[in-house]
């Protein structure tokens, strides 16, 4: 890292930024689902809401936290990738992205992107690097992915494998902004033998409590979702070779107990190799 990133970063978390408590962010209600704190009185009344449309939403989350553990671990070990690019982060749960990864490989090298003002002042609990990796944030949009490489290529070597993570945060992109050409974007900027991971809501699955809770999130939540059924999460994954068990329900994939494969996660999960 160079000492500008490395200030730029340090910068913002000393000076958060003012954010409106009054509507719901999806950060905030996936954390008060996970059982967090950083959340407040809207982001628990629409992560209520719901809850009573679709119970299973708080298993759901936390299935949705495994499958992130299980597929680093799948990464920084099996595949041997010791860069990551994990777009929409949250904020921060048990098992980041570089806690796991660098449990595994020490030298990992973590990029970690969100929009979210509040992740971005949970910044600093996100650059507890292993001295021998090092993590850096950036502050940017998903819809932008030629910025986030930009940023990213400050401590990601581009000319070696990077496995993107998408966990959860496709649903934010709708038809408009073209959501398969991002992907498409970040996998075209990365080697041969760089993998993407991927977690997405799924409309097909419990579909009518699913229905009922994207109508409820939509009415309350500043970031609106889209859920989409197999056919259509498995297109994000054109051109790449699917690693076993291929894309199945999250918690269906590698699952580490027989508790973790019973969840009943309303999500299609997968990671895939580009050839
Ligand atoms: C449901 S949380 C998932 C967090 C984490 N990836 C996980 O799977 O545990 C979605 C995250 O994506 C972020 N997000 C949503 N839309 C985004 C966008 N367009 N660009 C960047 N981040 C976004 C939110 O702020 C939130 O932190």
């Amino acid at each position: 890292m160079t000492d500008e990133w490395s200030h730029g970063v340090t910068a913002s978390c000393d000076e958060p930024p003012p954010f409106d408590t009054s509507v719901a962010h999806v950060a905030r209600v996936y954390n008060y689902w996970l059982g967090g704190k950083d959340n407040f009185a809207a982001d628990r009344a629409a992560g209520e809401q719901a809850i009573k449309a679709f119970p299973d939403i708080v298993l759901s989350a936390r299935a949705n936290r495994a499958f992130l553990a299980r597929t680093v671990r799948f990464l920084a070990g099996e595949a041997g990738i010791l860069q990551f690019l994990d777009i929409g982060t949250g904020i921060p749960s048990a098992n980041n992205t570089h806690e796991v990864a660098q449990s595994v490989a020490p030298e990992s090298r973590i990029v970690y992107v969100d929009n979210d003002p509040v992740v971005l002042t949970h910044a600093r609990a996100l650059l507890t690097s292993d001295p021998a990796g090092a993590t850096a944030y950036i502050d940017a949009d998903l819809r932008e992915p030629e910025r986030i490489l930009e940023g990213a290529a400050r401590l990601l070597d581009f000319s070696r494998p990077v496995a993107v993570m998408l966990m959860a945060i496709l649903q934010h992109l709708h038809e408009e902004d073209d959501p398969y050409r991002v992907v498409a974007t970040l996998m075209d900027a990365v080697p041969s033998g760089s993998y993407v991971a991927l977690s997405h809501p799924a409309k097909d699955i419990n579909a009518e409590a699913m229905a009922k809770m994207a109508e409820s999130l939509n009415k309350m939540m500043a970031e609106k979702v889209t859920f989409r059924d197999r056919p259509a999460v498995a297109r994000f994954f054109d051109g790449l070779d699917l690693v076993e068990p291929g894309m199945v329900q999250a918690s269906k994939w590698r699952p580490a107990t027989d508790a973790e494969a019973a969840s009943p996660a309303a999500l299609w999960g997968g990671v895939a190799r580009k050839p």
